[in-house]
């Protein structure tokens, strides 16, 4: 029945985070911390504004992020030929589609903010939405945010010293990409209007930088122009699928990091109740975004391959800055390295706005201690928020620029975002971008393929429930399949980030039966609510913070 798919709403914790990425593109500021929502779990919910084109520039916007500047290295080295390369990015962008159709229809059957996290909970039990959660918040989000803050520290540090120091010494990118994410988490600490000002700053750069390289490629292809001589002529020469590797598992490491490239398309399922016409809208906005990102990847790989021979594609991580050089010499490659930095900058800076909103989430949940659920500097934030309200000397129109309105400076997950910074700074002190691309594949797609495979399950279990999208069955079963090739020969392929997520993931289920399940099932126990308590308890607050 559809009510069955509530039961578990009040579990659920309200991913007021996301949403508030939302107030960039237009829907009302400040409702993502509204305090009466991490309460009542519901009135954000019920706050329905998002339209088409939001949800479009969120998905299109947050894949494309670091990804096709940098993984066509990897992908190559393991495919081994330019052909088999781009045959690894179709079969990327198609998992990847069919893994957002997927959620499309979980997302219309269960239409609650909170992703993966929610539909497992619905269907496998609470504690996979915990296990989620748990790896979301120690494994995906800082793992996730510690490559694109590694990408952003090579490009800068190739625009500002140059190629040689890129390669001389990996400490000092590190060092560049911890001083990014340290700015990153303050900007978005000082006020929610800071980050997500930021976001739309950068948005247009990653546009930018993929327009340029496509439309750079295809006039070279055609005019044969290029600063450095002629471009390579290896795709003529060489032909397409000389090389091409037999190894499975090498297609398997390949394939990793061509989905890095696509990930992000999940993201809209965190806000689907946020949507005005959810049911039409979200299959709507995968349908037309993914089409659109992995044609504007083929494209952009297919330029890298006119330009550049193989080898050097092959043998850096910061492919766009060698395309640059080669067509516009040091110029070509300074303004290229200074958009990519600017597109990992802004993803980075997405990246942590939502992360903090959940690890905020987790917190209030008591999910993690519940220093991480609270908001602000403590008490010392009224003076933060009367000092905003004041006649200061600052211009106000600059204060009201960068404040929130009524909540003034620092009115944000302030200790989620500590943590959230200091896990990533781990990840990108041991880490590499190789090595880390495949452990975040890993991880995430390990959840993918559950939260799909629960939506076969629950096809069968409730086929009652109400379905206003429905995928063809054909689409979840080859997601499964292909997350289940890639999952099983990533444990030959990379067994020691493998055997790390595996190690995660059991920590999680410890923690879940030793400790957290049991108090929330006691506390489930003690406060038996009903719906209609949820709402009044929600109104209640609702006119406290009104007032
Ligand atoms: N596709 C993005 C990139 O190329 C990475 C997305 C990371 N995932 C996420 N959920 N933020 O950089």
């Amino acid at each position: 029945s559809v009510s069955s798919a509530f039961d578990f709403a009040p579990n659920l914790f309200p991913l007021s985070s996301t949403a508030q990425g939302y107030t960039a593109l237009g829907a009302p500021s400040n409702a993502g911390l509204d305090p009466s929502n991490a309460l009542n779990g519901g009135s954000l919910e019920k706050n329905k504004s998002l339209t088409y084109l939001n949800g479009l520039s969120l998905v299109v916007g947050l894949i494309i992020g670091s990804g096709i500047f940098s993984s066509p290295s990897q992908v190559n080295r393991n495919a081994g030929s330019p052909g088999a390369s781009l045959v690894v990015w179709v079969v990327a962008g198609i998992l990847a589609w069919t893994g957002a159709a997927s959620y499309a229809e979980l997302g219309g059957a269960i239409p609650l903010n909170g992703g993966a996290q929610v539909y497992l909970s619905k269907i496998f039990g609470e504690w996979a939405g915990f296990l989620f959660t748990w790896c979301a918040v120690v494994v995906l989000k800082p793992g996730s945010a510690a490559i694109i803050a590694i990408i952003f520290g090579e490009y800068l540090v190739r625009a500002c010293i140059g190629a040689d120091a890129v390669d001389a010494s990996t400490w000092l990118n590190k060092a560049v990409a911890m001083g990014g994410l340290i700015l990153v988490t303050l900007l978005n600490c000082v006020s929610t209007k800071v980050g997500t000002r930021s976001a739309d700053i950068f948005m247009f750069m990653k546009f930018l930088a993929l327009i340029g390289v496509t439309v750079t490629g295809i006039v070279v292809a055609v005019t044969g122009f290029s600063y450095k001589g002629p471009a390579s002529d290896d795709w003529k020469t060489k032909g397409w699928w000389v090389g091409t590797n037999t190894d499975v598992s090498n297609w398997a490491v390949a394939l990793y990091a061509g989905l890095w490239a696509f990930d992000g398309w999940d993201n809209v399922n965190y806000v689907t109740a946020e949507f005005k016409n959810p049911t039409k809208d979200l299959p709507r906005v995968i349908h037309t975004s993914l089409p659109l990102v992995i044609v504007s990847y083929i494209l952009a790989n297919i330029s890298y391959f006119l330009v550049l021979p193989a080898d050097v594609i092959e043998s850096s991580n910061t492919v766009a800055v060698a395309f640059g050089s080669q067509v516009f010499g040091p110029i070509g490659s300074l303004i290229l390295a200074l958009f990519v930095s600017g597109s990992c900058f802004g993803a980075l800076n997405a990246t942590t706005f939502t992360s903090g909103r959940l690890v905020y989430a987790a917190g209030r949940e008591g999910y993690l201690p519940a220093l991480f659920g609270t908001i602000g500097l403590g008490k010392s934030h009224r003076a933060v928020r009367l000092h905003a309200n004041s006649k200061s000397r600052i211009p106000r129109k600059l204060v009201d620029w960068f404040a929130d309105a009524d909540a003034g400076f620092f009115f944000t997950p302030i200790s989620a975002m500590a943590l959230n910074a200091l896990l990533t700074s781990i990840y990108i002190v041991i880490g590499s971008f190789d090595t880390l691309v495949t452990f975040y594949g890993v991880a995430g797609y390990s959840f993918y393929f559950l939260a799909v495979l629960g939506l076969i399950i629950l096809r069968v279990k409730e086929p009652e429930l109400e379905r206003p999208y429905k995928t063809w069955i054909t689409t979840p079963i080859i997601f499964c399949c292909v997350s289940l090739f890639l999952l099983s020969r990533a444990v030959f392929a990379e067994p020691v980030q493998t055997l790390l997520v595996v190690a995660f993931m059991a920590a999680g289920l410890i923690i879940w039966f030793a400790w957290v399940g049991r108090r929330r099932n006691k506390e489930k126990a003690r406060f038996r609510h009903t719906e209609q308590d949820e709402e009044k308890a929600g109104w209640r607050f609702w006119r406290r913070w009104k007032s």
